[in-house]
């Protein structure tokens, strides 16, 4: 089983996998728990390219060789639960709105759908959590005024290319204005249903 979170920062996709990924074990099922960018020396380099603000491109290959590497050890742990915090679909939004300044959003998205395909792994599951920008970025930065509004405005068009590709990819829209424990519950009890072979 593999399941995927998505949103742009502040979501509350990792304190959602990782409660998840507890109770899950409590119940005796196993469970792995990974994330994008990976813990990885691919991984690591990838953080720093961000850091060093590189070209979309060079961004978006670089998530792609984290990625390659990481498919394969998700396909060799398949038979656990697999919970992933950001996956393909990260770059699809992320460096699709690096990168439609460049090409349009259309071109820049057949690009990056066409250097996944290769390696392309479908997840049973893609939880798609929303959030008003500037809220998600309260919740977990404390910077200053310029900085926060270029961020919040790469934001906005981050979570409307996630949208935009929402049902080519199937993924489940959830709001995550709400209370972190209403959301919680919500993602619990589809992921329940869906190890129990029902549709979420
Ligand atoms: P993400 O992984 O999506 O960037 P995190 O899970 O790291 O988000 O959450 C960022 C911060 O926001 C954490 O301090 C977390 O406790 C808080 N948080 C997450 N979801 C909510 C929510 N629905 N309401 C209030 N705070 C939240
Ligand atoms: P992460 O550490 O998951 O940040 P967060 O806690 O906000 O979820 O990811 C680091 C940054 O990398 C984040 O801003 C999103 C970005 N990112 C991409 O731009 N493309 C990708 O493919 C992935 C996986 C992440």
């Amino acid at each position: 089983m593999f399941i995927v979170f998505e949103g742009i920062d502040g979501t509350g996709k990792s304190t959602i996998a990782r409660r998840l990924a507890k109770e899950l074990e409590d119940e005796g099922f196993e469970v792995f728990l990974t994330q994008e960018p990976t813990k990885t020396w691919i991984g690591k380099d990838v953080r720093r390219a961000i850091e060093e603000e590189k070209n979309g491109y060079t961004q978006a290959l670089l998530f792609f060789a984290d990625r390659a590497e990481h498919v394969k050890e998700i396909e060799r742990k398949k038979e656990k639960i697999v919970l992933c915090d950001r996956y393909v679909y990260s770059t699809f939004a992320y460096q699709g709105a690096q990168l439609e300044k460049e090409t349009g959003i259309e071109n820049a998205l057949q690009w990056l759908e066409r250097v996944y395909e290769p390696m392309r792994l479908d997840p049973d599951l893609v939880f798609l959590i929303t959030v008003d920008p500037e809220k998600g970025i309260k919740r977990i930065y404390g910077r200053e005024k310029k900085e926060k509004f270029e961020r919040v405005e790469f934001l906005k068009r981050v979570q409307e290319i996630y949208m935009l590709i929402a049902e080519r990819y199937h993924f489940d829209v959830i709001d995550g204005n709400r209370e972190l424990e209403e959301i919680y519950e919500e993602i619990r009890k589809k992921v329940e249903k869906k190890i129990k072979g029902e549709n979420p």
